[in-house]
């Protein structure tokens, strides 16, 4: 007998519903794509975290008729394309007839719904893809499909689901992007009963605002530019709102929600200049293009899209979004004739960078001309603060033993990065930044986890959705270090104490960094990896930056820190902090025998 057999239909089903639904938040997504092509205004989405979890969804949107329902959950069963070419010009969110049935099977589903030309509804009961009942019902129009014991019969699956605060967050994270990309729907999501999340169906600024928060609303910038069949509109955050992770920054292309490095990078090169490494501006760019332009059918989760022409597409993005952070007709350059003197033109520059014409507080002006980008240089007294806070504490640490303090002489610094120093016989060069991490580092670790001060104004950090369910999980361990955290209304989280390392507390911005940093490292795996990235996240953060420009004496003093601890060799996060050639190296350089 041959080896090869085919699979039962039960476990084929069960392999291909993996594909689309990978964790709960994918049913949320796949059911909530159901209602908007069902054409509903509103959509109500209630989740019950835990074991056996239950995820239900409801819309006022077209319904189905008896016999549809009965079809619904039925492989490959769908109304919105009739053949492949349709694939085409699809312009609803779902068309692989795939979402029902995998769900089906592979929990307890329950689909309720009713016709507007009906007079009642019906009600059909699956479990493990298989029909249990199907009964009339009398309910108002509409759709409600509710979701129990997900997995229950795909126990791997089952296993690899993180903590309930991880998969909630995952679920307020597909949540926020639909409300952003379907801002003329009302969203609202609950959480075993108790709301987190309301939207209106609104002008996207107003869905902004009930998302993010007017704080984040007022620094956003309009986009909107349209060229040939390509239209962008939306809005980007001024560069003074930054953030250091991805998760505020939504693409839509025609609606639908995608993720696009590509895209991000776009994005990016449109600011330019404006933003530092590491940070990221936040958007809701909504990009429509022709629907033959795009293939919608990569990926079972049609999250990813492939694009014709995706060069012009992020180049318009690129434009778009320079276009909304100069208000081009301000933009000397461009109104300025070519045959125009060179003088007019330097006059109009200088111009033009000691006045804002776009914001309404000159300090939060951004560089227009790349010669004033150093404005993103943290001020000497900063850089101050940063050093003389770790000398402070280092004087309390004992001195290592074993290890011998070499001499060294600080000749320099390398565009305000490097520093060089002469050792005994050779050259050491010092990567700032690395160095003053590692001996933040090593403070931290050995400073009193509860050593705590009062801060005498609390700093207010507002978190979108998916922050503040993981927020909650985070606040014990950094509690242990010395933070004091508690809810402030409803998405605001009030600090009122601080580890004793961050020292008089000037920058509250890098309070929020710390606790983002953390946040956007998602799950906690455990006790040890968990203390580890508040450490080298405290580190990071209180560092001196690279771009600093440091006196001698600062930097001899930042040398004199580094030489003192444990491990001078490597930052927390495994970079060398210095390297150094001795005289042999450096004549063998110099080819000198
Ligand atoms: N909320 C809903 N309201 C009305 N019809 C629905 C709803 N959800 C599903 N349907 C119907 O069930 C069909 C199958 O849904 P689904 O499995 O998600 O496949 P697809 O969305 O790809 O068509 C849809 O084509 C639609 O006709
Ligand atoms: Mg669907």
């Amino acid at each position: 007998m041959g080896k090869i057999h085919l699979l039962d239909d039960a476990s084929i089903n069960k392999i291909a519903a993996g594909e689309v639904i990978e964790r709960p938040a994918s049913v949320v997504k796949e059911l909530v794509e159901n209602s908007i092509d069902a054409g509903t205004d509103t959509i109500r989405i209630e989740v019950m975290m835990g074991q056996k979890g239950s995820i239900r969804i409801t819309d006022n949107g077209c319904g189905m008729s008896k016999d549809d329902a009965a079809l619904s959950y039925v492989k490959h069963a769908t109304s919105k394309i009739k053949n492949i070419e349709d694939i085409e010009t699809v312009r609803t969110m779902g068309f692989r007839g795939e979402a029902l049935s995998s769900i089906c099977a592979i929990a307890n589903v329950e689909i309720i719904t009713k016709t507007k030309e009906e007079l009642a509804g019906t009600k059909v009961i699956i479990k493990g893809g298989k029909l249990i009942s199907i009964d009339q019902i009398g309910v108002p129009d509409g759709t409600s499909v509710v979701v129990d014991d997900l997995f229950y019969n795909t126990p791997v699956r089952k296993k690899y689901l993180k903590s309930d605060g991880i998969e909630l967050a995952q679920i307020i994270d597909v949540v926020t992007r639909m409300a952003l990309g379907h801002n003329g729907i009302s969203f609202s999501l609950f959480n075993n009963g108790k709301e987190l999340m309301r939207s209106p169906a609104a002008e996207l600024l107003d869905t902004i605002i009930h998302i993010y928060g007017q704080d984040i609303a007022r620094a956003m910038l309009p986009v909107n530019l349209v060229a040939g069949t390509i239209r962008i509109t939306g809005y980007i955050s001024k560069p003074e709102l930054l953030r250091s992770n991805l998760l505020f920054q939504s693409f839509f292309i025609n609606d639908r929600s995608i993720n696009s490095r590509a895209i991000g990078f776009a994005l990016r090169d449109g600011y330019g200049t404006l933003i530092p490494k590491g940070r990221f501006p936040i958007s809701v760019l909504k990009i429509y293009v022709d629907t033959k332009e795009v293939d919608v059918n990569v990926h079972p989760t049609k999250n990813q899209v492939r694009l014709s022409h995706e060069r012009d597409i992020c180049d318009m993005v690129t434009r778009s979004v320079r276009d909304a952070l100069t208000g081009k007709n301000l933009i000397p350059e461009i109104k300025i004739p070519s045959k125009q003197s060179q003088q007019t033109q330097q006059f109009q520059l200088t111009q033009q960078s000691q006045k804002s014409f776009l914001y309404d507080d000159p300090a939060s002006c951004p560089p227009m001309v790349k010669e004033t980008a150093t404005d993103f240089r943290p001020s000497t007294k900063d850089t101050q603060r940063r050093l003389r806070r770790s000398e402070r504490f280092g004087e309390e640490m004992e001195k290592p033993t074993g290890i011998e303090i070499p001499q060294v002489r600080v000749i320099g610094q390398v565009d305000s990065v490097y520093i060089l120093a002469e050792t005994g016989d050779g050259l050491m060069i010092i990567d700032q930044h690395a160095a003053h991490e590692r001996v933040f580092f090593e403070l931290v670790r050995a400073s009193k986890r509860d050593d705590s001060q009062e801060l005498i104004i609390p700093i207010n950090i507002e978190l979108d959705q998916r922050e503040k369910a993981l927020m909650k999980e985070t606040i014990p361990y950094l509690e242990e270090f010395g933070f004091r955290i508690s809810e402030f209304g409803q998405d605001t989280f009030a600090i009122t104490a601080v580890p004793v390392v961050l020292g008089k507390l000037e920058d509250p911005l890098m309070v929020h960094d710390i606790i983002s940093d953390i946040l956007s490292q998602g799950k906690i795996k455990d006790e040890t990896g968990i203390f580890e990235r508040v450490t080298k996240s405290i580190a990071c953060r209180s560092a001196l930056k690279a771009g600093a420009v440091c006196s001698t004496s600062q930097m001899e003093s930042l040398v004199k820190q580094l030489l003192r601890t444990e491990n001078p060799y490597t930052c927390p996060h495994g970079r060398p902090t210095m390297i150094s050639f001795n005289r042999q190296e450096l004549d063998k350089l110099f080819k000198r025998n």
